[in-house]
């Protein structure tokens, strides 16, 4: 049901490559609640995905560029600044890729050539992204950026390899990028920590569904879908979460704060408590 919270707003959003995307999901929960925006991604999804579709029923341009790239960047920006006549209000960097995940390498023998890769396209892209914005003064006052995250920047989950370290430092990217845009520039930056998600990247984990069904037995509300975490980021991209800024804020059910659910307990194995 929209509100149409995100009346007349312009953003960029990266990352939705098919409909199991997060970003997908966001980009059309932004439709409905009322913005315009450009959609971008890296030519190779482009050209394997469907973001045609999405374009079409948001009515948005599509505009490729490599996140890693600062010429790349700086031209997306460019042409979306023409294409929105004017500065936009918000920003989804919703982009993550690991070799060493895809190539399922265990954490002790990671490639290092992959590991640089994995922190290029993961995270430094959002300091990247966020140096070319205000270079270009592409943002106005309490414009809102979003970086999607995962909590093994905190916690280790088996399987999660390099990434961890990407979450990690896109989540301090945040934290320090958001002194100096707020500051100078009375701009939001925030990371959004979500439930695993069944998406191209998420089923790219070789234990996923280690992932998915631990988190959906330990969250007292279940998972957060990709349309939940939708809902969640039309609101952060609204006027009415001005004064939100740096934080990594959980979108998972709850998880992040249990250390053992009942439905976890009810699976172990039962021991002699005089043994223990
Ligand atoms: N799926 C999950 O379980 C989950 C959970 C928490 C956080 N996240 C995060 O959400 C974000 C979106 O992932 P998703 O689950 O929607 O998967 P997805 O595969 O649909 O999205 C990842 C996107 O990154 C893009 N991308 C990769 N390399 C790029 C590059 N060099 N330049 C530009 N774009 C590039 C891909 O084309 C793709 O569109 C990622 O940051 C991911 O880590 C995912």
């Amino acid at each position: 049901m929209a509100k149409n919270i995100l009346n007349g707003k312009k953003g960029l959003i990266f990352g939705a490559l098919n409909e199991e995307s997060i970003a997908w999901q966001i980009a059309k929960k932004c439709h409905e609640e009322g913005a315009t925006f450009v959609l971008t991604n890296k030519p190779s999804s482009i050209r394997l995905g469907k973001l045609s579709e999405l374009a079409e029923t948001t009515n948005s341009k599509i505009i490729p560029a490599e996140i890693t790239e600062p010429d790349d960047l700086r031209r997306l920006i460019t042409e979306t600044l023409n294409h929105s006549g004017g500065r936009i209000d918000f920003v989804l960097h919703s982009v993550g890729m690991s070799r060493n995940i895809r190539k399922n390498t265990p954490y002790d023998s990671i490639s290092y050539e992959y590991l640089t890769e994995t922190l290029d396209v993961s995270a430094i892209s959002l300091h990247k992204l966020v140096q070319t914005l205000i270079s270009l003064d592409a943002l106005n006052e309490y414009a809102s950026i979003i970086a999607m995250t995962y909590v093994a920047s905190q916690r280790t989950f088996h399987g999660y390899t390099d990434m961890a370290e990407a979450k990690a430092l896109l989540e301090s990217i945040t934290r320090n990028f958001g002194v100096y845009l707020g500051d100078h520039k009375k701009v939001r930056i925030n990371a959004i920590s979500q439930s695993p998600t069944p998406s191209a990247a998420g089923s790219g984990i070789n234990n996923f569904s280690d992932f998915y069904t631990y988190a959906e037995l330990m969250s007292p509300l279940g998972n957060a879908t990709a349309a939940e975490c939708a809902d969640f980021c039309a609101m952060m991209f609204s006027d009415y979460t001005r004064k939100v800024t740096m934080q990594t804020l959980y979108h998972d059910g709850g998880f992040s704060s249990v250390g053992l659910s009942e439905h976890i307990a009810k699976l172990l194995p039962r021991q002699d408590e005089t043994s223990i």
